[in-house]
C-alpha cells in the first residue's frame, strides 16, 4: 500500500507540513537512516527427501497414466499413435510395469521415511498422528471446510489455515487409497497365475474393471482437481513450485498458512526453517520440468474427454 504523506514524513523523520506552506529543502543527514532489513531467505516447507519422492511420484504417475490409458483406449487413433512412439502396445505394457515398480518404490520409501522420522524425533505415533501438524483429517479441517465455503460466498473471512489445509490432506489420502486399490489390482493383472491359486478366476475380470476405472478416476482427479487446487488458484497461477524447490517466500507462508506461521514464531523455530533461495538455474530447470508435467497432464484429460465422447467402447 502506498504511504500517505504523513506516514512518509514519519518514517524519514520530517514533521508533516500544512498544505500550501513551502518546505525548506531537506538538509542531507550525515548518518544514514536505518533501512529495514529485507528478508531474502525463504521458508523451507519440504525437506529434500520429500521433494525427491514427489518428483518420483510425478514421473511414475504420468508414465502409468500415459501408457495405461493408451492400452485402455487402444482403439482410438491417438492411442495408436502414442503407443507407436513408445514402441508398440506390448512395449507400452512393459513401460507400464516398470513405472509401477517406481511407484511402489516411492510408496515404500515414504513409509520407511515416516518410521525413521519418528525414531529420529524420539516421538510417538499418537503425537505424529494427532499433533497440530497431522495429515489426518480432524475436527478443525471440518470447521475450516465450512468456513472456506462461507468465504467463497462472501459470508466470512478466509480461514487461518495451518501446515496442511483440508484439501491438501484429501489429496494425500487420495494417493494412498489409489496406490492400494490400483496397485493391488495391477499386481493381480501382472501375476494372474499366482493370484488365481487362491482367488477365483473371475477375479481377474473384476480386477481389470476396478484397475481400469479407478485409473480413470485417479487420472481425472489429479489432472483437474489437484492441478487446480495447487497451480491454478488465483494466488498461485500459473504454477506453484514449492513441492519442487522446497521453498516458499515468507510473505506467502504468512498469507497462506497463518496458523503455522504464528506457531513457528511463538515457538521461536521460524529462524531454523529459513534458507537462501535456490539458485536461479535450479528454479528454471524445475519450472521446465513442471511445465512438461502440467502439459502432459492436461493433454491426458483432453484425450480422455475426447475418447469418452466420441470413441468409448
Ligand atoms: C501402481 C501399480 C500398477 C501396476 C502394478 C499396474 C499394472 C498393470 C498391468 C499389469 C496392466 C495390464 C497391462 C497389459 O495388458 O499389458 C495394467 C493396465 C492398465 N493400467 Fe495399470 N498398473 C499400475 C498403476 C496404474 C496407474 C497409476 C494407472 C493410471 C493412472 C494405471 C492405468 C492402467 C490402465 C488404464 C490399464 C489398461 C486397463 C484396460 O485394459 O482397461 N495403472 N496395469
Amino acid at each position: 500500500m502506498a504511504n500517505t504523506k504523513h506516514e512518509f514524513s514519519a518514517t524519514v523523520g520530517i514533521a508533516p507540513s500544512p498544505v500550501g506552506v513551502q518546505e525548506p529543502p531537506p538538509i542531507a543527514d550525515p548518518t544514514p537512516a536505518p533501512v529495514a532489513a529485507v528478508e531474502r531467505r525463504e521458508f523451507v516447507r519440504f525437506a529434500r527427501a520429500y521433494r525427491a519422492l514427489h518428483a518420483c511420484m510425478v514421473v511414475s504417475f504420468l508414465t502409468l497414466a500415459v501408457t495405461g490409458l493408451s492400452l485402455k483406449f487402444s482403439y482410438t487413433s491417438w492411442a495408436a499413435r502414442l503407443s507407436h512412439i513408445m514402441g508398440g502396445f506390448e512395449t507400452a505394457g512393459y513401460i507400464h510395469r516398470f513405472a509401477a515398480l517406481l511407484m511402489f518404490g516411492t510408496f515404500t520409501a515414504h513409509i520407511v521415511g515416516l518410521v525413521r522420522q519418528k525414531q529420529r524425533n524420539k516421538t510417538t505415533w499418537s503425537a505424529i498422528l494427532l499433533g497440530p501438524n497431522t495429515l489426518i483429517p480432524n475436527k478443525q479441517d471440518a470447521q475450516e471446510f465450512v468456513a472456506t465455503m462461507k468465504w467463497f460466498v462472501g459470508l466470512g473471512p478466509r480461514p487461518e489455515y495451518g501446515r496442511w489445509s483440508y484439501w491438501e490432506k484429501f489429496d494425500y489420502f487420495a494417493v494412498f487409497w489409489g496406490i492400494v486399490v490400483i496397485g493391488s489390482t495391477g499386481l493381480t493383472l501382472w501375476f494372474p497365475v499366482f493370484f488365481t491359486r487362491f482367488l477365483p478366476g473371475s477375479f481377474i475380470n473384476v480386477a481389470t474393471i476396478i484397475h481400469s476405472d479407478e485409473a480413470l478416476l485417479a487420472t481425472g482427479f489429479i489432472f483437474t482437481v489437484h492441478f487446480f487446487n495447487t497451480h491454478l488458484r488465483p494466488e498461485k497461477f500459473p504454477m506453484d513450485t514449492t513441492i519442487f524447490t522446497g521453498h516458499m517466500p515468507l510473505a506467502e507462508l504468512k498469507r497462506d498458512k497463518p496458523r503455522e506461521y504464528a506457531a513457528l514464531v511463538a515457538s521461536g523455530q521460524l529462524e531454523a526453517h529459513l534458507e537462501e533461495p535456490q539458485p536461479e538455474i535450479v528454479v528454471k530447470a524445475i519450472r521446465f520440468f513442471a511445465w512438461i508435467a502440467l502439459t502432459i497432464g492436461f493433454s491426458v484429460v483432453v484425450w480422455i474427454i475426447y475418447a469418452m465422447l466420441f470413441a468409448y467402447r
